[in-house]
């Protein structure tokens, strides 16, 4: 499927959430929705002033599975063409895991799969790849996508604070587009990125991608970039609606979708999650509190990937040098990211 975001760049304004810890399925009201004809939840009235604070409904506004599954039949709608995406990450992972692991095939993790953008795109390159993520709905399509193009991906159904396998079974770990962003609590992020770290092998890599929230945070922009995607049956917007807290550090997800139909229609629905703006000192501070190494960012501008991503090693070993991992230019736009 092909799409034209509005305003091209930084994508999935899909992401953004926060793992409630006990996620989807616990009987708990689902932030999930599917609300439609006009008709928006809003409900932030419960939380006072602050749309970020969790309120007493509970968690009900951060149910990251269930925002996840809901969005999995049309994620690949916020790309402008998502099998070039899955071809550019597969491209841009392979350059930079054998520049900085050696030039052979490696056993990858992606700890934040959903639909397969990474993993799929790895695989395609030789490397051994599995895939865990928190939403079943969006592995399901993962392992479709797998089906179709005839790629060998495990992919298993788990939280990146709590991985199934054995200490140092990877010789990478990636979690990419803004995942993090989905671990609310403080001290969460430690622990997924610990548990990133024990599942590598000595010397092993871990590459972490996210929104720009140094940034996005000072701010607070109430609507990210526009997505639009011409489909079978017309126009699909996805529009993702920023209510951030007053220090800037959360922010309630709103994504609006209006999808055209047939008849000349529309249809509207939104989800909701939550999200935490880590900044980036933070995220390289939670690395090293978790036992990872040689932490650093690269940004866009060096021209590897359209968010900022964070490399880091299992052994404080000398810092991966990732400049133009796929040939790209290494200064002014991104040239090679991940998506086109
Ligand atoms: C914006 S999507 C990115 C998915 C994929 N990396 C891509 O680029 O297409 C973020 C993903 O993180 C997953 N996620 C969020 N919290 C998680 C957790 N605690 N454990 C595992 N996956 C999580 C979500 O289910 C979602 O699939």
């Amino acid at each position: 499927m092909r799409g034209n975001p509005v305003v091209p760049s930084w994508h999935p304004g899909a992401g953004c959430g926060a793992p409630s810890g006990a996620g989807a399925g616990t009987g708990r009201v689902r932030a999930r929705f599917a609300l439609f004809v006009g008709t928006c939840a809003g409900d932030t009235d419960a939380h006072g002033d602050d749309p970020t604070h969790p309120g007493p409904a509970g968690d009900r506004v951060s149910d990251t599975a269930g925002f996840y599954d809901d969005l999995a039949g049309t994620y690949d709608r916020l790309h402008s063409d998502w099998e070039l995406t899955v071809m550019t990450a597969g491209r841009t992972l392979d350059a930079l895991l054998r520049r900085v692991l050696g030039d052979r095939e490696h056993r990858l993790l992606d700890c934040a799969a959903g639909i397969g953008t990474q993993v799929l795109g790895a695989a395609r390159h030789g490397h051994q790849v599995a895939g865990t993520d928190l939403s079943v709905g969006a592995l399901r399509r993962a392992r479709a996508e797998a089906g179709r193009t005839g790629v060998p991906a495990p992919l298993v159904v788990a939280d990146m604070r709590r991985l199934p396998y054995a200490d140092g079974s990877f010789d990478a770990v990636i979690c990419a587009d803004n995942a993090i962003a989905h671990l609310l609590a403080d001290g969460e992020l430690e622990l997924a990125l610990g548990e990133m770290r024990r599942v590598l092998r000595d010397g092993g890599l871990v590459v972490v991608t996210l929104r720009d929230y140094d940034l996005l945070s000072r701010e607070r922009p109430p609507v990210l970039p526009t997505h639009v995607s011409h489909g079978e049956h017309g126009l699909l917007l996805t529009v993702p609606v920023c209510e951030w807290s007053a220090d800037g550090t959360r922010y309630l997800l709103r994504q609006l979708q209006l999808a055209e139909q047939p008849g000349g229609g529309w249809v509207t629905a939104e989800r909701r999650v939550l999200c935490r703006a880590y900044g980036r000192a933070q995220v390289r501070e939670a690395a090293e509190r978790a036992g990872l190494g040689g932490a650093r960012w690269v940004m866009p501008t060096e021209g590897f990937f359209y968010q900022p991503v964070l490399l880091a090693t299992r052994h404080p070993a000398p810092r991966p040098e990732v400049r133009n991992p796929a040939g790209a230019a290494a200064s002014g736009r991104a040239a090679s990211p991940w998506r086109p």
